[in-house]
């Protein structure tokens, strides 16, 4: 668990790095977008280009997979460190945590896959 929050950690500094960074620091063309009174950053350009490169597309796709993982395992163990059991209710809301934490990541790592496969 303290492996895959370390890992998630760098992936977070790497991401914000390579997008969010990118679009505070202004090296990002403006574009303007219908429906907007004002030039917003184009970032579906670093988006692109990050995607294109085989070696982010799998670094994502793992860091979501550590992430399902992670998230997965945080949520039953917050529930026990609250001291949250209820014999009806636990198993199910463990279940939809479940569930959460395996669909929101695969969500994710679908952005990468889809803009490496579509250019
Ligand atoms: C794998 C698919 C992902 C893509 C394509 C993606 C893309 C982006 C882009 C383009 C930005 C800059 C735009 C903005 O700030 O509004 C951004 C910001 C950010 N991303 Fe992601 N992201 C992904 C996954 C994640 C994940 C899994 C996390 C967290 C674990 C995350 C955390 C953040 C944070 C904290 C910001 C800064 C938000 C802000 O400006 O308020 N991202 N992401």
């Amino acid at each position: 668990m303290m492996h895959f929050g370390a890992i998630i950690f760098v992936f977070i500094l790497i991401h914000l790095y390579q997008f969010w960074l990118q679009m505070k620091m202004g090296t990002l063309e403006m574009v303007t977008v219908a429906g907007m009174d004002h030039p917003i950053a184009d970032l579906y350009k670093p988006c692109y280009e990050v995607f294109g490169n085989i070696g982010f597309v799998l670094f994502y796709v793992i860091s979501m997979a550590i992430l399902a993982f992670h998230l997965a395992h945080g949520f039953s163990s917050a529930f026990q460190s609250l001291g949250i059991n209820h014999k009806k209710y636990t198993p199910l809301i463990k279940f939809i945590g479940l569930i959460y934490s395996i669909l929101i990541p695969i969500g994710f790592a679908l952005i990468p896959i889809w803009m490496f496969l579509n250019r």
